[in-house]
């Protein structure tokens, strides 16, 4: 699907040959003297379309209008918020109509972001997964147009908003993918497509290679599995060498069982989502090849499945991780916390400037902020801050959470450093207390999405979050950097830029 930004006002749009045009009536809605002007008035005089975000009408061939279909959607103040929802309500109701080419009529005093709200929320609601369908069915949509008073105040939002979509359809699709086509094999073959599409660099470790670097806690949790680990390290460089990276960890179980202490047999197919965190770093590294910001930015995702076997990690095996501390595993299926304090440690050989993990990482998170925000802790005030503001601009949103010493005492044990499970009370933060210990070098915050990466029931599947806010975080620490990069690196990062737009396009 294409997105292109064009100057329109409504009776150019009426004349406008296309399968739909979704006209966005905010609760400020001006009407002009061109038809479909005079059907949303109508339409708002005669009380049959409430300018409440959500709220539709439909029509039919109506005269005076080149589009097949027009969607009237109540906008709402016409704020990024309500536009994403109006339109992820008309795009829904258009589900069936196979419409190709798809027309937005934004409000006229619309925002960037409402720009930004309306690509994100039409990739939101058209995306289908077809990959494991024998027929692949309901990707009919080719072209949208957003419709804008004057394109040219928006176009960075718009180009930032396209890439940001692609990202997180890339993480979509990865993490929808089963367990048995997703391993970390594939994640490898996926950050390495990225790498040669978007020309950045990236390598893809074996469990030999892990071995020796010594993630003695990551490869514990790969003992049980007949899939072999992966550590893919990916370094994007978009400003002069000398300038410190921020690193993004995701966390990387392509299946979570459980291990030895196994988890219940209900819904445990959920646990193919248990990539997410890495699904949304490879995202955000598609978004930034796309986007290519003037940061470096350097990825590292460990994976492996967690599966209980005969050679599989114990409760009770001590472990000792890449940092020298010693890890006695109480619980097999608090894994996610096992590979991540390896790649943490990993992290500090780039001097980062600050560190970020992504993970699917607490039930407890889940009971604690639901599918709404994804939980926040950061060490530093302003990596928290910046988070956050970046949650908002994408409607990606987090909530920050505490990181007390206290919390930390749950985590003693009699036989090693640490225990690597808490209790059942504040079971999210004693896991983020649990990674604490192993960023110690760098300002560093950590994201449990274990609420937010996937919906369950009827509409099962990956939300491709927290790509959005990824994205956005870079976006605005790129136009807050103080050096502009390097003449040479931005020549080189256009040029790549380049060739992977024709490469994407070629796909
Ligand atoms: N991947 C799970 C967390 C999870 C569970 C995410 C349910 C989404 C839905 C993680 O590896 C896990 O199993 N965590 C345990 C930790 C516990 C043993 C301390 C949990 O949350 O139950
Ligand atoms: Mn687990
Ligand atoms: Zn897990």
């Amino acid at each position: 699907m294409d997105f292109e930004l064009k100057p329109l006002n409504l009776s150019g749009a009426a004349s406008e040959k296309c399968d739909a045009i979704v006209l966005l009536v905010s609760d400020t809605f001006k009407p002009g003297k061109d038809a479909l002007s005079s059907l949303a008035a109508h339409a708002v005089k005669e009380k049959h379309l409430e300018t409440k975000a959500g709220k539709l009408l439909q029509a039919y061939r109506s005269s005076g209008i080149a589009a097949t279909r027009v969607v009237l959607a109540g906008a709402g103040d016409g704020s990024g918020k309500k536009v994403h929802q109006a339109v992820v309500a008309a795009i829904a109701s258009l589900r069936t109509s196979k419409a190709r080419r798809l027309m937005i009529c934004l409000p006229a005093d619309a925002g960037d972001d409402a720009v930004r709200a309306a690509v994100a929320a039409t990739a939101e609601a058209s995306y289908v997964y077809v990959m494991t369908k024998s027929k692949p069915e309901g990707r009919e949509l080719q072209m949208v147009t957003i419709a804008v008073a004057d394109p040219k105040l928006h176009q960075d939002a718009f180009e930032a908003a396209k890439g940001a979509a692609n990202g997180i359809e890339f993480a979509r699709e990865v993490a929808n993918l089963p367990p048995n086509i997703a391993t970390p094999t594939r994640l490898g073959q996926e950050a390495k497509g990225l790498a040669k599409a978007y020309g950045f660099q990236c390598e893809v470790m074996g469990p030999k290679e892990i071995a020796k670097i010594g993630m003695g806690s990551f490869l514990s949790v790969a003992k049980g599995s007949e899939e072999p680990a992966r550590f893919i390290v990916m370094q994007y460089q978009g400003a002069a060498a000398s300038e410190a990276p921020l690193v993004l960890v995701g966390k990387g179980i392509t299946f979570d069982s459980g291990g030895i202490s196994i988890k219940p047999s209900a819904d445990m197919d959920e646990m193919k989502f248990d990539m997410g965190g890495a699904a949304s770093v490879l995202g955000a590294f598609r978004a930034i090849g796309e986007i290519q910001p003037a940061l470096n930015i350097v990825g590292l995702i460990p994976t492996c499945e967690n599966m209980p076997d005969g050679r599989a990690v114990k409760p009770g095996d001590i472990v000792t991780s890449l940092s020298g501390q010693t890890i006695e595993i109480l619980n097999t299926d608090a894994e996610g916390r096992l590979i991540l304090c390896d790649a943490l440690t990993y992290a500090e050989r780039f001097k980062p400037s600050a560190v970020i993990d992504i993970a699917t990482l607490t039930g407890a998170c889940v009971v604690a902020l639901g599918g709404v925000r994804s939980g926040l802790f950061a060490t530093d005030d302003k990596l928290a801050q910046g988070l956050q503001a970046a949650g908002e601009t994408a409607l990606d949103p987090c909530w920050r959470m505490p990181l007390d010493e206290e919390y930390g005492d749950a985590l003693k044990s009699n036989f090693a450093d640490m225990g690597n499970v808490g209790g059942r009370a504040g079971g999210a933060i004693t896991a983020a207390k649990f990674l604490q210990r192993y960023a110690t070098k760098f300002p560093w915050a950590h994201l449990d999405i274990a609420g937010t990466a996937w919906k369950s029931g009827a509409a099962k599947g990956s939300t491709g979050r927290p790509v959005g806010l990824l994205v956005q975080y870079i976006l605005d620490l790129a136009a807050a950097a103080p050096v502009a990069p390097a003449g040479a690196v931005k020549k080189a990062a256009k040029k790549a830029a380049k060739k992977a737009a024709t490469k994407a396009k070629a796909r």
